[in-house]
Order: C-alpha cells, then structure tokens, then sequence
C-alpha cells in the first residue's frame, strides 16, 4: 500500500517537474509534506544521504564533456548496500537533470526533495530489499557549481578550453549524484569521453599521455568520499618527478612547473618515514589555470595546484607538502562532517609544517609556524565579537554553508593545538600516536569526539595526572579565541623582518638591499604585515621603488603589498593590481583584497566595476564568496 502510495507520489513529482504552478492544491500537499520528510537525518548536517540504511560502496561513472554545451552527460551505476532493508535510497543533487533511473536494470521511481540553497536537494530512488545496483542518467547544469569551465584565452596556451572541478566541501553533488558526505567511502571506476585534442585527468589511475579516441579510461580502488572526486580536461602534458611522483600542465608551463616541484619525491618520501607508508600509488601534481580558487586540493593521487606557486625559486612549495600530507590526514583518516574540518586542516598544517622542517630546517619550518600564527589571530580578531563560536575547532555548521567553516581556525588553531601536545608529551610521543592513529582509521571517518577519546585512551591516559592536568583540550577544543597555553615560537629571521618594519615606521628607514637579499620570502611577509595599515604615497613610492613590489614574482609578497595599495589608494600601481585582481582566481588573494576596496566609501565602485570584469574568469567558490560581500556593502 505505501509502495503503491510513493509510486503513484513518483510519477507526480516527476511529471510536475516544471510544471509547479499547474499543481491543484491537494497534490501540492502532497508534494510539501513528502518535501519535509526529505531533510538531512544523518550526523552530517550538509546531506541528505542516510548511509546507516542503505548505502553506495562503488561507483562506475561514464561522462561525456561536451565544450560547447559547456556541460556533462553522465551514467552513474552504483553498486548499493542496503542494510536495512529500506525502500529507498537517498542521495545528494544540486542543478542535475535527472534523465532516467533504474534499478538492476529495471526503471525505477524517484523522488525529488525541496531544494536548499546550500544544500542542492535530496534524490530518493526507490529500491527493493533485493536491490544492487541503481543508474541514474543526468546532465549537469551549464552553472553546476564544481565546474569551471575555461575558454581558450583562459588558459595559458591560449588555443584549447579547459574544464576542472571543484568538489569539496559539497560541489560533487554538482556534477555527479552521489552520497556527498565525507562519511562516506566508495571506490570508484570511470570512462571520460573529451574532445580529441585535449587529455582528461581523475583523481584516480592516470593516463600519461592523450590518446587518439579521446576516450579515458580511470579506476580508484582505495574507497574515498564524494568530496574527493576531481576531473580536469585540457591540453596537458606529462613530466615525472622521481619513481612515484610527477607533474601535468601546460605545455608551456611543464618545464617551470618540474623544475618548481623538482623536491616533490623527497617530501613524499620524508612523509612516509614520519607517519607510514603512502596507500595511495602514485602521488601526481596537476597546474591549473589561475582562476582555480584554492592554492591547492588535495585529490588523491592528483593534487589539483595553482599557478600562483609557480614562483621561479622553489619558495612557495609548503604547499605541496601540504597536500601530500593532505594523503594521510584527510584522504586516509578523514573529518566525518565539515564540522570536524579541523581533523582534516589542522593535521595537515602540522604534517606539513614538519615535513619542511625535515627537508628546509627548523628556522624555516618556524616561519612557516608564525605566519600560521598571524592568521590565527587575525581570524581570531575578525570573528570572536561578531561569531564566537566560529573560533572554535569544533564547528556548528547547521543550517550554513561549509564553506563558512574554511577558517584559520580549522588550520592553524588546529596546527597549533598539534604542537601544544607535542610540547606537552614530546615529539616522539606525538609521532608514534599519529603514525598509530593514521593506521588505526586508515580508510574510516572520524569526529571530533571519536578522536579526542582515541586520543585518550592512546596517548594522555598514560601521562602523570600533573602532566595531563596541564593538558586544556576542552579549551583548545570547545571554547573560543586563543587559549593561554598557545605554543610561542622563536625566530630570529621573524625579529628581524619585524625590527625592519620598526625602522621603517619610525625613521623612514630602508633595509639595506644586501640586508634583503638575503631574506626568505616569508621575512617580506612579516615586513609587509607589520607596517602601518597607513603609509604616505611616498613611503609606498620609496617601498616600490627600491624593492620592486609591483613586480614580485611572488604572489604572497605580491599580495601583502597590493594590500597596501588598496588601503591606502596607492593609485601608481592599481594597473597591476587590477591585473591581479581579473586574472587570479585564488580567493584567499581576491577576498582581502576586495574587503579593503569595499569598506572604503571611495574605492567601493572601483572594486565592483573590476568584479564585473573579473567574473567570467572566477570559479564559482571564489565568484559567490565576492558577490557575497559586495552585496552586504550594498545593502548596509
Ligand atoms: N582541502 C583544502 C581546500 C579546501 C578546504 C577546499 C575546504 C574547500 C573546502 C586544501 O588542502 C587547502 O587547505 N588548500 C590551501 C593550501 C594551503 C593551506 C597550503 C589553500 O588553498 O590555500
Ligand atoms: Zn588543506
């Protein structure tokens, strides 16, 4: 009876897909009580999926890239475990066109829920105690939200499109309909048909090369969560690295690009030694064209990399190390809900702060430290008035969008709470416990709770009571701002870069250029954040003049400067600041940037008239988080 009853609801939201406003009001009802039932039931607030009661376990996907539609067609066939016998099974949309739905072959009926604005809708396909596999035939949205998808004159050869995702935190849902909650593992397999000239890219197994057919074949065997799915198509070459790791860009920019990440191997093989064997294979590197929103994005077995890092010397590769770690903390040992960001950022902070401890020295790797420390409480400052709760590490995200939860928070509190248990239990301590721990839930999900209790049981039950008296982890984890017991680092390179500024300040005092020639890029970054918020036209004259700033070839120094520029309506290099702006897609550059021209009353319509500009060339996650702020100007 009730089978019959959400059989015959089916065919109602089916054909009344467009068609709302011909419903009578007794099927609308209907429809809206059906709607409500559909709400995100599990632990993760961001899906509707319901894995305790049936539950995807493998995904075989065929996608055809179609560069003039500027969309996909896709065939997802799911291998499905239903535990408990339901009659449905729910998973996660946002813009798809739903085509067809089949069950072992079978057409099938499916129910559509009530769309959220960050949330996409749920998809519920009807299913049997029987059921094992179920396909769903789509098309994405020509807006779906993870693609991005270039024109030529968008990337740097300037002859072919290119076409990347963005999946993480909840944009898979955009382009594939899957279980899109991080709790949840599948391995995967996928054919990916492009246009013949260009190559396509998973985080999977990897061609080396194009082929003539244009057809791609990809298998994941290790079981990840939707957040990990990641495609890239463009004109892309191949370069190795050392035994296991390579890098894929450009044509034009494969030999910078090598030559930039030529340490990529020694960091790999510096990670294993810490925390245990790479799970993963190869371990590959993949430039994008500049408007990628992020630095980078740890895809298993293809991290996706801005070009932004591309920086001639070697300087800005913390970020590799980064991502690879991302391999232990986040791909193995993965946050359940984007509520637990921390246990996949903070981690990796730490990982990767000592992985280029091991290979640049401790005096790098505290520079490194004391830029995550500036961030912390500038992150801090911003948001303990106005949003306390956001500083803590554990995250309520009900009812927002994840994306509200990228914060230094989730890094570098998270970074620094590592390091106070490494001060407290000593280093070898701490090392043992996460090489255990990556071991213990590799493959699994973890919260916040599980792993505080892990935490525990393996490492602080066996602590003195005075020793794990000192030990605050309710502060550090439940409570907000920075707590007291914050590890201090020491850097003399950091005294000097700050003694500099002083000088600066005070006598208008330049650093001698031999002086400089010797600094790291990181003291640039402490001189340029610890000048005045207000500096005269010529103190930024004199600044530009002397050391080139507008030139920089390196984006966080070329940042921290434009930074100035703005504040201070520096108007001799806002050309090169709008170059920055209309090129670069990288929000952790565009947002403060943006923040600065829009608070200011005289450069407000000059930062929307170079949004207008920009737009085409941003990814949506960077395009929204901008529209965002200009529309609350707006509106205040
Ligand atoms: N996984 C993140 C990027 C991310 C986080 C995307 C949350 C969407 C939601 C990635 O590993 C990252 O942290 N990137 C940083 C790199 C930096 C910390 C070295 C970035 O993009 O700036
Ligand atoms: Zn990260």
């Amino acid at each position: 009876m009730q089978k019959l009853a959400l059989f015959l609801l089916g065919i109602i939201l089916l054909s009344s897909c467009n068609t709302e406003s011909n419903q009578n009001d007794s099927e609308k009802t209907e429809s809206q009580q059906k709607t409500e039932e559909l709400m995100p039931i599990s632990q993760d607030p961001h899906s509707y999926a319901r894995p305790q009661e049936a539950v995807i376990t493998h995904l075989k996907l065929s996608l055809e890239v179609d560069f003039e539609q500027k969309l996909l067609n896709g065939i997802a066939d799911f291998d499905i475990e239903n535990k408990k016998s339901v009659d449905k099974i729910y998973l996660d949309i946002d813009g798809i066109e739903i085509q067809e739905v089949t069950a072992d072959g079978e057409p099938t009926e499916y129910e559509l829920g009530k769309p959220d604005t960050h949330l996409g809708q749920a998809l519920a396909v009807l299913i049997t105690p029987q059921t094992k596999r179920i396909r769903i035939t789509y098309q994405t949205a020509p807006d779906a939200k993870a693609l991005q998808w270039l024109d030529s004159e968008q990337t740097q050869g300037k002859k072919k499109p290119f076409l990347f995702t963005q999946s993480q935190a909840i944009l898979a849902r955009t382009w594939v309909p899957v279980q899109d909650s991080p709790g949840i593992r599948f391995t995967y397999e996928a054919t990916v048909t492009v246009p013949k000239d260009l190559l396509a890219l998973m985080s999977a197994e990897n061609p080396k090369e194009k082929n003539e057919e244009g057809v791609y074949h990809f298998r994941m065997p290790q079981p990840i969560p939707a957040y990990l799915l990641a495609l890239a198509v463009g004109d892309l070459a191949f370069e190795a690295l050392g035994e296991r790791t390579g890098v894929y860009a450009e044509p034009a920019l494969l030999a910078k690009a090598a030559n930039e990440f030529a340490e990529t191997e020694k960091m790999l093989l510096v990670a294993e030694e810490m925390y245990g064997t790479y799970r993963w294979g190869r371990y590959d590197l993949l430039v994008l064209p500049p408007s990628f929103p992020f630095g980078g994005m740890e895809n298993p077995r293809l991290t996706f990399a801005t070009p932004t890092i591309l920086a001639g010397d070697r300087s800005l590769t913390a970020l590799v190390a980064h991502e690879l770690a991302h391999s232990w903390s986040g791909n193995l040992v993965t946050n359940a809900t984007w509520n637990d960001l921390w246990l996949n950022e903070g981690f990796t902070v730490y990982f990767e702060n000592r992985i280029m401890e091991k290979i640049y020295g401790k005096d790098y790797a505290d520079m490194l430290a004391l830029i995550s420390y500036l961030d912390l409480k500038a992150e801090v400052e911003e948001r303990i008035e106005s949003n306390p709760k956001d500083t803590h590490l554990k995250l309520d995200l009900l009812g927002r969008n994840p994306d509200d939860g990228v914060s230094s928070i989730a890094y570098d509190k998270g970074f620094f709470f590592l390091k106070r248990l490494e001060e407290m239990v000593g280093r070898e301590q701490l090392d043992e416990f996460l090489s255990t721990y990556f071991n213990h839930f590799a493959f699994k999900t973890i919260d916040t709770e599980q792993f505080l209790e892990y935490l525990h049981k393996n490492m602080l039950d066996s602590l003195s009571d005075a020793q794990r008296g000192k030990i605050d982890i309710t502060e550090w984890v439940y409570r907000k701002g920075i707590p007291n017991s914050l590890p201090r680092i020491q850097s003399e390179r950091y005294d000097e870069a700050i003694a500099a500024a002083a000088l600066f300040k005070e006598k208008n005092e330049l650093p001698t250029k031999q002086q400089v020639g010797k600094w790291k890029y990181q003291q640039w970054e402490f001189f340029l954040r610890e000048l005045p918020d207000t500096l005269s036209d010529e103190q930024l004259q004199t600044l530009d003049k002397t050391f080139k700033l507008s030139e920089s070839g390196n984006n966080e120094i070329l940042f921290q400067w434009l930074l100035h520029v703005a504040r201070n309506e520096y108007k001799p290099a806002y050309p090169q600041m709008r170059t920055f702006l209309t090129t670069v897609g990288r929000r952790k550059f565009l947002s403060p940037i943006y923040k600065v021209l829009l608070a200011n009353p005289k450069t407000k319509n000059l930062a929307t008239e170079i949004f207008e500009e920009a737009k085409p060339n941003y990814h949506s996650v960077s395009r929204n988080s901008i529209q965002g702020m200009i529309l609350e100007v707006q509106n205040n």
